[in-house]
């Protein structure tokens, strides 16, 4: 068995970590980003060169969720998209899509070159594969569509990888990258342009107007005339979109390869239990192999088994013993288009960058340069795709319902079903207790408990417990918390109450 350690991101231990103020004054400004991650760096850097006076305001530290734990492939190609897109949305859409995705990749290529960012650039080509049989029309399909949508795309039978394929989608001249040392370039270049940034400043309130004003958990107050948020899970949800996004999560293994063994390019798996490969360059003039797979529900049991089994594959195919692990967490819309433009039917200076579907590279930038064209007004060529109050019910009605039975469903068995075990193992947690009382167990390895509520503090979803990663997670919207509760990452924007002895006999 492979001895994991504790969860630690490559991006992250292999770049400096900057640390900014905790806002304790009222300010005023132009535009306050929420969310200090790809989407909302790469905003606010856009709006400071178009001359506006911005924020950024992050609830924890910048780059250190979802961006600073991705595997950082900057593609236009996302699985097998295309053909759905074309098929269900037309091909004016999946035309759209695959022009901004490519138009996103080269940007950041001209950013990175115009500041200087030393950010690992590599040109690689990006493969979607199947490795049944049964697949080979769909990846067919998807070639013939990723074409007809601009992309340089062609159809492979065969691949580098140590394993055979049936078949795949490849695309030249894509780009893999460090993300961090790229956004971290952009926030140097913002701040530089006069932009502040906060960290440990969590936003709780919203109220829309004109100016907006924003209040966080230390009683700060932002004026400002326009607000992103961008916090991953919208904080503020004013369209409906947590019935119309459903998250998931996925490990990453990635450890040193002997470099003839390092597969040159970009690949992901169009199957269930998705595998995804690519390398970094490490500053000894190595190679880095990065694995990432085992999909899953937030709140879903078993993580640290579902971690074995990655690090195994990985072992079996590339030799590659982990010395990082880490884990990303994302949320797909029911339609594959991330929802970018106005917060709600009503909303004027209010905007939201979300469901990047496992894409945030390419989506984040194209996010960015919709948003800043929008508050400058300026008028996109087609902020209509991605706008969030868009309705396509024969496209959007099945996940729909898929996503609201089952979180229904573990609202109710949350609430109401039978409690897990009675005391949890030194070093685990459990959700204790009867019905309507749940408590969320947590005993360290000395033995100390700390006894929390087991009702996610978003709607009221019963977490459960994350054995690898050691937090609470929500499954209904993918809420996560730390032992001691405080929340670490949203929609949550509260932590778990903590419980005393009256609580617990109550
Ligand atoms: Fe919505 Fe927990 S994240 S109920």
């Amino acid at each position: 068995m492979t001895q994991l350690g504790i969860p630690t991101s490559y991006w992250i231990d292999s770049t400096a970590n900057p640390s900014f103020p905790q806002l304790t004054e009222d300010i005023a400004v132009d535009v306050a980003v929420i969310g200090g991650g790809i989407a909302g760096i790469a905003t606010a850097w856009e709006l400071v060169r178009a001359g506006r006076e911005v924020v950024v305001i992050e609830a924890d530290h910048l780059l250190a969720a979802t961006t600073g734990n991705t595997t950082a492939k900057l593609s236009a190609q996302h699985g097998l998209i295309y053909d759905r897109l074309r098929s269900t949305l037309g091909e004016s859409t999946s035309r759209a899509y695959g022009h901004d995705q490519l138009d996103a990749v080269e940007y950041v290529a001209a950013v990175a070159d115009e500041l200087g960012i030393d950010c690992d650039i590599e040109r690689r080509p990006s493969i979607s594969y199947a490795t049944d049989a049964q697949q080979v029309s769909a990846v067919e399909a998807e070639v013939e569509a990723a074409r007809a949508s601009g992309l340089p795309a062609s159809v492979v039978y065969e691949s580098p990888l140590p394993y055979p394929i049936a078949a795949g989608v490849r695309v030249e001249d894509q780009i893999q990258f460090h993300p961090r040392k790229y956004l971290l370039g952009l926030v140097a270049d913002l701040v530089r342009g006069g932009s502040r940034v906060f960290e440990r400043s969590r936003v709780v309130d919203l109220s829309e107007g004109s100016p907006c004003r924003l209040t966080t958990r230390e009683g700060a107050e932002i004026t400002a005339v326009d607000v992103v948020v961008a916090t991953h899970y919208p904080i503020f949800d004013r369209a409906g979109l947590f019935s119309r996004l459903t998250p998931h999560r996925e490990l990453v293994v990635a450890g040193p390869i002997d470099p003839d063994r390092d597969p040159g390019g970009m690949y992901i798996t169009s199957e269930d239990n998705t595998r995804s490969v690519r390398s970094a360059p490490l500053e000894n003039g190595g190679r880095l192999l990065i694995v990432t797979g085992e999909s899953f529900v937030p709140g879903s049991a078993g993580i640290a088994a579902r971690a074995q089994r990655l690090a195994e594959w990985a072992e079996r195919h590339f030799g590659m013993r982990p010395t990082y692990h880490w884990a990303a967490q994302d949320n797909s819309t029911n339609d594959g288009l991330p929802y970018i433009g106005s917060l709600h039917l009503g909303a004027e200076h209010a905007y939201v960058a979300t469901g990047f579907g496992g894409w945030g590279m390419s989506n984040g930038v194209v996010a960015a340069r919709l948003l800043s064209t929008l508050i400058c007004g300026g008028r996109p060529d087609r902020d209509q795709i991605y706008d969030p109050r868009r309705v396509h019910p024969i496209v959007e009605g099945p996940g729909f319902l898929r996503a609201n039975l089952a979180n229904a469903r573990r609202f109710v068995a949350g609430r109401f079903g039978a409690s897990e075990v009675d005391t949890p193992a030194p070093g685990a947690g459990a959700v204790v207790g009867p019905r309507g009382s749940k408590c969320a167990v947590y005993r360290d390895s000395s033995g100390q408990t700390q006894v929390l509520s087991a009702s996610c503090t978003h709607l009221g979803c019963t977490v459960a417990f994350n054995d690898l990663e050691r937090t609470w997670d929500c499954p209904c919207h993918g809420s996560r918390f730390a032992v001691d509760g405080s929340v670490l990452q949203g929609p949550a924007t509260e932590p778990l109450r903590r419980l005393g002895p009256d609580d617990v006999g109550a």
